[in-house]
């Protein structure tokens, strides 16, 4: 099993973004995800209680592929069908299927999943990461992946704890705290959008019929020294924290924020040493009868 393959992509057809220059937008943060949290999908991965070997996978709200390309990995005999609402994902996700061999495993399906499915097959297992939250009414989607699934196959679900931090609580010096303030201020604005991020889905996979085998929660901790996409990430992560919560902070904390967010300052991020990637993922496994 390769688990760091998927993510030699980023030397390939896509070099890495380059953070300065802006935002990243959200394909670039998708693949920065995959390639901090390579090892933590992994292990998901490994964990899921398999009965059988899948031959068909399906990959809903699939990005630019975290889960389709280390599924393809853990599974080298299942192919993955991967849909998503959007094409420059999928285009990207394709990009890289190639750029690593698998081209001839991967089908791609743009749809949205809140409308009528097209045809998708009998997969004996479907993913959903970090995707169920955003659809307009999950536990509808829970019960038409109750129907495509094949008859003992397996629905893993993987959920967010919510944004991940990327500061010591106690930092920046002159404002502590300033990173848990910017995500209080942007709190409300969650939880009118993404109601449904950091759900606990066990008890609706179950009322969907499901039953459900297992669930885990793995808390991730990735130190800046132990990659390079980690100054990235939290640099773009910041910015577009920044770009939400700005008129709900004091002058203050907008400042600190700013200085942190500046390439060419000595306390900017990107010069910082003790940054890292802390978040949590939960996984549940649920099986149809
Ligand atoms: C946070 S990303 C997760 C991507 C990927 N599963 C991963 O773990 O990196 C959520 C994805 O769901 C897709 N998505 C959101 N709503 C959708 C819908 N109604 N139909 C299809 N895809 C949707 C988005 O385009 C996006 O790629």
């Amino acid at each position: 099993m390769n688990h760091t393959s998927p993510h030699a992509a980023h030397d390939g057809p896509h070099p890495a973004p380059q953070p300065a220059s802006g935002v990243l937008d959200q394909a670039e943060i998708l693949d920065l995800d995959a390639e901090v949290l390579a090892e933590h999908i992994a292990s998901i991965t490994a964990w899921l209680p398999i009965e059988r070997e899948p031959q068909h996978i399906l990959d809903l709200g699939c990005g630019t592929g975290a889960g389709t390309f280390a599924l393809l990995a853990r599974f080298p005999a299942a192919r993955v069908t991967a849909v998503d609402a959007s094409e420059g994902h999928l285009r990207r996700l394709r990009e890289k299927a190639a750029a690593l061999g698998v081209a001839d495993r991967v089908r791609t399906v743009a749809a949205d999943l809140d409308a009528r499915w097209p045809e998708l097959g009998r997969p004996d297992l479907v993913w959903a990461s970090a995707s169920l939250h955003h659809m307009a009414d999950p536990d509808r989607t829970l019960g038409t992946v109750h129907d495509v699934l094949a008859p003992g196959g397996l629905f893993a679900v993987v959920e967010l704890a919510g944004f991940p931090r990327f500061l010591p609580a106690d930092a920046p010096r002159e404002r502590p705290g300033l990173e848990e303030r910017c995500h209080a201020a942007l709190a409300h604005h969650h939880a009118e959008h993404v109601p449904h991020r950091g759900a606990d889905w066990g008890p609706r996979l179950a009322a969907a019929g499901f039953a459900v085998e297992g669930e885990r929660t793995i808390a991730v901790n990735v130190e800046g020294s132990r990659s390079e996409a980690v100054g990235t990430y939290a640099l773009s992560g910041l910015r577009r924290l920044r770009a939400s919560a700005a008129h709900a902070l004091a002058a203050e904390d907008l400042a600190a924020l700013d200085r942190l967010l500046d390439p060419d300052s000595p306390l900017g991020v990107l010069h910082r040493g003790d940054l890292a990637v802390r978040t949590e993922r939960t996984v549940w496994a649920a099986r149809r009868a």
